[in-house]
């Protein structure tokens, strides 16, 4: 390409970006994407022990219970009630300015629909108390298996090799904590008569914690070994398992590369179009996705967790944080490698200059499912770039018409 085209093309840059950067209202909102954990479930899997395994045989394992549905549904309310001023969202769904992706998975499918319920009231009739009826909404979904978006199990050999040397390391916190929690282990293992001689005992107590918190959410009685001690040392556990597994940024740039290079990517496009995204995933999602922009706060996400990326007029990016569905209290998360005000080309090129993008994700987990898609799509600015210049040459062929 000539040096001529390539300034002219610089300078046609230059007056777009100025152009770009004096918004009418700098302060108006343009679009939304939202990430939220499923509501309440129930446990995944039976333990060999299990005085509930009856009950679980009849709801169905991993199933999003009733109140599960009801913590989206708030959730949506308030979303809605968050952004009503803003014109961002129409009062039915509308498929031309609003999209909405799940993980493959009973809860997540249904979390979503129980969000949508409480986010389009127009979309639902009933007097507002007990569960509406609605008119339904699209979800897309992809198979766990090429869901390399939001689905931080699917398949990735080099974050599973990476996973497997961390809990490897001889005197890593992983080795530390089957130290410390020996005798957890021992108590859990003769009381749910989980198969020894242990070849991970870390991994099954996290088996054990999920039945009993689920048992504990859905009000069963607990066995008598299972006393405080006990549980908090489960909690502490599962707790440790999302500060470990997303924490190295080449855990968190495998999982999260291609999600936040969405993200970012489809904001500077203005998203197509579209003024928000519903994203519907899992625990696993939410903690990789606070880890990428560092912003973790050492919790595990409760459940209906919801993350909100802002974008407003002005380019500024603002990340909000709603943990719970019972506090109206939301947290301005503040990005330590961007801190406020974030503007989105910074924080773009501070996560491709961390890895934290879609090629990192893409060389570590290879190229299927979502990853293959978005090789095609991803080239920096070239979207916006080609389209200025085919203004310029039309307009630049004007006076030759004359
Ligand atoms: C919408 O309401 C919120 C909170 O009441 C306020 O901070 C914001 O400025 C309002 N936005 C518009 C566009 O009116
Ligand atoms: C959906 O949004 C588009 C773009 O804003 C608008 O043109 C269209 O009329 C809307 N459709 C409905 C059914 O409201
Ligand atoms: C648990 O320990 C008790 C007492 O040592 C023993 O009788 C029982 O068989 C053990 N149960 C399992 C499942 O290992
Ligand atoms: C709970 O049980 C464990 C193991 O049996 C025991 O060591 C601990 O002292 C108990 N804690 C309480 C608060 O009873
Ligand atoms: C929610 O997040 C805030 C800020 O990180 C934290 O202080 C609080 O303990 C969290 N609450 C829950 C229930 O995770």
């Amino acid at each position: 390409m000539g040096v001529a085209v390539l300034l002219l093309r610089a300078l046609l840059l230059l007056a777009a970006a100025v152009a770009a950067s004096v918004p009418a209202e700098p302060n108006r909102l343009m679009q939304i994407v939202v990430l939220v954990r499923h509501g309440d479930r129930s446990a995944m899997r039976s333990l060999p022990i299990d005085p509930h395994s009856e009950l679980l045989d009849q709801v169905g394992p991993a199933q999003l219970l009733e109140q599960g549905v009801r913590q989206l549904f708030r959730l949506g309310v308030w979303l809605r009630r968050r952004y009503d001023n803003q014109s961002l969202l129409p009062r039915r769904f509308n498929t031309s300015t609003m999209e909405v992706r799940s993980t493959d998975t009973d809860r997540t499918l249904m979390s979503a629909q129980a969000l949508l319920a409480g986010l389009f009231p127009g979309q639902c009739a009933g007097d507002g108390t007990s569960m509406p009826v609605c008119y339904p909404v699209p979800v897309h979904s992809k198979p766990t298996q090429t869901d390399q978006l939001l689905k931080m199990s699917s398949p990735c050999a080099a974050y599973q090799h990476r996973w497997r040397q961390f809990r490897a390391r001889p005197n890593g916190p992983f080795k530390s904590a089957v130290r410390e929690f020996r005798w957890l282990a021992e108590l859990a293992r003769n009381r749910t008569g989980w198969p020894g001689p242990d070849d991970c005992p870390i991994k099954q107590l996290w088996r054990v914690e999920d039945s009993v918190s689920s048992w504990q959410r859905m009000g069963l009685a607990m066995p008598s070994w299972v006393n405080g001690t006990v549980r908090e040392g489960l909690a502490e556990l599962k707790r440790r398992k999302f500060l470990w597994k997303y924490e190295e940024p080449q855990l968190h740039s495998a999982r999260m590369g291609l999600l936040v290079a969405r993200l970012l990517g489809g904001m500077r496009l203005r998203l197509e179009g579209k003024t928000a995204k519903v994203y519907s995933a899992h625990d696993s999602t939410v903690a990789a996705f606070l880890h990428a922009f560092q912003v973790f706060n050492g919790l595990r996400p409760p459940m209906a967790a919801c993350i909100i990326a802002e974008l407003y007029a002005s380019g500024e990016f603002r990340l909000v944080y709603k943990n719970s569905t019972e506090q109206p209290a939301v947290h301005q998360l503040s990005i330590p490698f961007c801190p406020p005000p974030c503007f989105l080309p910074q924080l773009e090129s501070e996560m491709r200059r961390r890895g934290v993008w879609a090629e990192t994700a893409q060389a570590m987990c290879g190229g299927g499912g979502d990853l293959a898609e978005d090789s095609q799509q991803d080239e920096p600015l070239g979207a916006v770039y080609n389209f200025i210049l085919v203004i310029v040459l039309s307009v630049s062929w004007l006076p030759l018409l004359y």
